[in-house]
């Protein structure tokens, strides 16, 4: 069995903020979502890895490498433009030969891995496998209609009004069989070949293909509470681990990680917390849920259930809660200023004010 994982599409300014321009590399708990993915994929026992890159090539391969640290047998594949996961399996036929794979979208997070689907898949072999999750508002997703038995009988891509709450999740498992079928469709309204449109046909034309329903399932929408919630997650089952300095005045309760290279110096920190590696933390509190990236400073502050990506500093604002902060954000008191907020804000933020 192969892995396809896709990493390609345009460099998109994200929102809330723009971590970076591949979405890939998005960080939840201070680590890319595609390292997610491919660890797990890792886990699976899938070894020989195809990964799909497009405009932002460059990042995914200095960020990945040729996969040996993830135990991983890595073959980039560029698709010269995005024209749809279907099409991505195309561009990626030579690669796959005949062997089944199972096809990852580098920007989707399924917490507990994928290696019982995988087995699943190994053991029942259906001609194709999909997984759906419950959400609030499926427009923004691939759709599956299920009959009674728990069949699926329809798919749509990203329909205005949806017949079920059912969305696609980004990972499915195939046979040999959808090579066919991503050669017999032809592109949707918005002009990509869509793989649910490719798994749609398989079911027209009599193929098996079975679903699976999870929970615990995330990507990067732009929402901040549930940006927040998947890293409180993540941050909920790392393991205690201090490679960095920890002065005589600190203390670290509980997991707590402080990377080599981090110091913290006269501050406490209650886990579970990341503090990347080179950051600072002096004079301050780090509460639960909290991911500091890597050469942050927190100074004479206090932090909880948040986000901070690497490069910022916060120095002396009191307390902070559920918030994101993004790279080389400076939040510091408005020094000679009265009872007065200055703010310098990018596209899309967002600022609640204790008045
Ligand atoms: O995330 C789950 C959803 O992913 C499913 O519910 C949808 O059915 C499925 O079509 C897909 O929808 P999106 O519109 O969210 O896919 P997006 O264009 O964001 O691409 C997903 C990943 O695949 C992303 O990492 C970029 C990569 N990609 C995308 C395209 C269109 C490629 O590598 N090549 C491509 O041509």
């Amino acid at each position: 069995m192969k892995a396809l994982v896709l990493s390609g599409g345009a460099g998109t300014r994200l929102r809330p903020i723009t971590h970076t321009s591949a979405k890939q590399l998005v960080p939840v708990a201070n680590k890319a979502v595609l390292f997610y993915g491919l660890e797990s994929i890792a886990a699976a026992g899938v070894t020989e890895v195809g990964v799909i890159v497009g405009d932002t090539a460059a990042e995914i391969r200095e960020a990945v490498g040729d996969g040996s640290r993830f135990g991983l047998d890595i073959t980039y594949i560029p698709q010269d433009r995005p024209l749809g996961l279907a099409h991505a399996v195309i561009v990626a036929r030579d690669f796959l030969g005949e062997d089944d794979f199972v096809m990852y979208l580098g920007d989707n997070f399924i917490v507990g891995g994928i290696t019982d689907l995988v087995d699943e898949f190994r053991r029942t072999r259906p001609d194709a496998q999909i997984l759906l999750t419950r959400v609030p508002d499926p427009r923004a997703f691939g759709v599956a209609e299920l009959d009674p038995a728990g069949q699926v009988v329809g798919l749509e891509e990203k329909p205005a009004h949806p017949k079920s709450d059912l969305a696609l999740v980004g990972v499915y498992l195939f046979t040999s069989a959808i090579h066919d079928a991503v050669r017999a469709i032809e592109p949707s309204r918005r002009g990509e070949l869509e793989i649910t449109d490719a798994v749609q046909r398989l079911i027209d034309t009599g193929a098996r293909v079975r679903s699976t329903i999870i929970k615990g399932y995330w990507k990067d929408t732009g929402n901040v509470v549930d940006m927040l919630e998947v890293n409180r997650t993540v941050l909920e089952g790392v393991e205690r681990r201090i490679d960095g300095e920890v002065d005589e005045a600190s203390e670290t309760v509980g997991r707590v990680v402080v990377e080599a290279g981090a110091r913290v110096v006269n501050s406490r920190l209650v886990g579970p917390v990341v503090l990347g590696a080179g950051s600072e933390v002096r004079d301050s509190y780090i509460g639960p849920f909290t991911s500091v990236g890597e050469n942050c400073r927190i100074t004479d502050s206090e932090l909880e259930f948040s986000i901070v990506l690497r490069d910022s500093s916060i120095d002396g604002v009191g307390r902070i809660e559920n918030s994101l902060i993004g790279r080389h954000v400076e939040v510091t008191p408005a020094a000679g200023v009265s009872r007065a907020h200055r703010l310098v804000l990018g596209d899309h933020s967002k600022v609640q004010i204790h008045t």
